[in-house]
């Protein structure tokens, strides 16, 4: 059964203070989920502003269109989009909005998905009530977990379980994984943890091998990673000199990534220490607001579980002319 859809704002005061909202703001939430942030955004709009709402789950679209409406706060403001924050140029231009004053990503899966047991993204009660292994955010395009599985090569699999996952003995469960799907192909996440656990790969480290591989597998079907690359190059290029971007990552690759974009945002100049004057062309596009990333209070992880790897990171984009010192 679906539970309803909400999900709890994680670092909520903390998100509407850095994206710097007025009276008339332009502003995309990339990952509306469950419009928790979105209402709170809206409130600070005035009647001129824009809300433009873009997430790959068309569920989430549907629920919130219903929650802003029961909220009486769906008016003209608000476009909600369906597509990847990958494609906020392609949404923007749809709209006719040439540059917005701030875009918040709040990357990961909404609690609605996790908690959706036949969407596939946990494996809580797997053996109880098995479910389909889909883990699409978008489950109307793209392959499911199961199929990713099935089609993948044996490197394949081992690079995602290494890379995504860094799980420790990445090589025996992907070997595992394809010697299973021989005899019978992995259908349902019960079908994933039976090798998890067969393989006893893991065993011992601070977090279940099972989590490290379902991330892995959820990052690969989702190509999350990729995403967010051109997700954080997208937002920048939307925002007007002075817009704020605020990215909330959950796991340490996607933040790492955040962190890496905001530095080169900030300091792009790829020429050779010592080098006289600046001659690559590098182009400052970012100013960093939080040198070091904004966690929850304990009282908030205490409320609100799920945000306890929140990493809130803010940038300014400042004007076109600026160049690398
Ligand atoms: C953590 S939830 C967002 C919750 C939301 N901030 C709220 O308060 O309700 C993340 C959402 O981002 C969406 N999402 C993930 N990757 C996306 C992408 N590349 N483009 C658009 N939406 C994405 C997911 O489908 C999910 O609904």
């Amino acid at each position: 059964m679906a539970s309803v859809f909400a999900h709890e704002p994680v670092l909520l005061d903390e998100t509407i203070r850095h994206l710097h909202l007025h009276p008339g703001s332009v502003v995309i939430d990339g990952t509306i989920g469950g419009g928790g942030h979105a209402r709170h955004i809206l409130g600070k709009l005035g009647s001129d502003g824009t809300l433009i709402g873009m997430d790959v789950d068309g569920d989430a679209l549907r629920a919130t269109k219903r929650r802003l409406e029961d909220a009486g706060v769906l008016d003209g403001r608000v476009h909600l989009v369906h597509t990847s924050f990958r494609r906020v140029g392609d949404a923007l231009a749809s709209l006719g909005i040439q540059k917005v004053d701030a875009v918040l990503l709040d990357l990961g899966v909404s609690s609605h998905q996790l908690d959706t047991r036949e969407r596939g993204f946990r494996f809580a009660e797997a053996e109880t009530h098995p479910a389909p292994l889909d883990m699409r955010m978008d489950p109307s395009s793209g392959q499911s977990a199961a199929e990713l599985l099935h089609r993948a090569s044996e490197a394949e699999i081992e690079g995602w379980l290494r890379e995504y996952g860094e799980l420790p003995g990445a090589r025996r469960l992907a070997r595992a994984i394809a010697d299973s799907r021989d005899e019978h192909p992995l259908e349902t996440n019960a079908d994933l943890l039976r090798v998890i656990r067969e393989t006893r790969v893991g065993r011992g480290r601070q977090h279940n091998p099972a989590t490290l591989v379902f991330q892995a597998l959820r990052i690969a079907v989702n190509d999350e990673l990729s995403a967010l690359r051109e997700g954080l190059d997208a937002a920048v290029a939307a925002l007007r000199p002075g817009g704020r971007l605020v990215v909330i990552a959950y796991h340490s690759l996607e933040d790492r990534i955040v962190k890496r974009a905001f530095r080169a945002g900030e300091n792009p100049c790829t020429c050779p220490p010592r080098t006289p004057v600046c001659i690559c062309g590098g182009v400052v596009t970012l100013r960093v607001i939080t040198r070091r990333p904004i966690r929850p209070s304990q009282d908030e992880v205490g409320r609100n579980p799920r945000a306890r790897s929140a990493r809130l990171r803010a940038a300014e984009r400042v004007a076109l002319e600026e160049r690398a010192a």
